[in-house]
């Protein structure tokens, strides 16, 4: 996926992705990051996840390629952020969040700041399959040992429509974070969008990874 992807999408209003209220497992499982204290959302759009994680008393520290999507997440909560430079980044700041404007590969653990969760909705499956493997490396680098992790895929047959969101199976995602305990603790079908327009083969499902 190019920058300019998803820059469009923002630019003519394609974000069927952004959900519009708290994600359901999120609001379903938000426990299992413990009293984790900065939580790490890549690929975060404007998502109403940031605020419900910072209400549940956590900092939350997004990364976001596009920055009319960051813009419009402090917008529409009407909260004014701090704008100031972070390296190749743009730290948009108020209150206990913080949303990055960049690209998620530039963020180093001295930009990001040491961070013990993970909420990833909409990331991993945001990203092509030769990517996700760099992405995860990624992950691993910013996360301190003992962090909790909530991933959020969607699974349904590939060839059945094109992404993203990619179909991401459960043995993929072992795969990719071999060597940390990764547990499935929900699966439910897919309840929106093209993914959900592929009927009973389409199921969203959330991983507890333990870094
Ligand atoms: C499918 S959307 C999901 C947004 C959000 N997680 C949600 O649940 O609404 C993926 C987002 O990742 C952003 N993105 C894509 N590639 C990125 C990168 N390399 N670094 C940072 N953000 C990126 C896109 O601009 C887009 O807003």
């Amino acid at each position: 996926m190019s920058d300019d992807f998803w820059a469009r999408r923002w630019r003519e209003g394609q974000i069927g992705f952004h959900e519009g209220a708290p994600n359901a497992f999120l609001q379903a499982h938000a426990a299992r990051l413990g009293d984790a204290k900065r939580v790490f959302v890549p690929l975060c759009g404007k998502s109403e996840d940031l605020a419900f994680l910072a209400a549940r008393g956590h900092t939350v520290v997004g990364v976001e390629l596009v920055e009319d999507a960051v813009r419009a997440f402090f917008d529409e909560h009407g909260l004014a952020p701090a704008v100031t430079p972070r390296g190749p980044l743009t730290a948009y700041a108020h209150g206990a969040i913080t949303l990055l404007v960049g690209d998620l590969f530039d963020a180093t653990p001295d930009l990001v700041g040491a961070v013990d969760a993970l909420y990833d909705r909409a990331a991993l499956i945001a990203l092509p399959e030769d990517v996700r493997a760099r992405y995860v490396a990624h992950l691993r680098a910013l996360l301190l040992p003992g962090a909790a992790g909530l991933v959020v895929t969607v699974e349904y047959p590939q060839e059945a429509m094109a992404g993203p969101p990619f179909a991401v199976p459960e043995a993929e995602v072992r795969r990719l974070y071999d060597g940390l305990a990764v547990e499935c603790i929900d699966r439910r079908p897919a309840a929106g969008g093209r993914v959900a327009a592929l009927g009973a083969a389409a199921e969203e499902c959330v991983f507890v990874v333990r870094f």
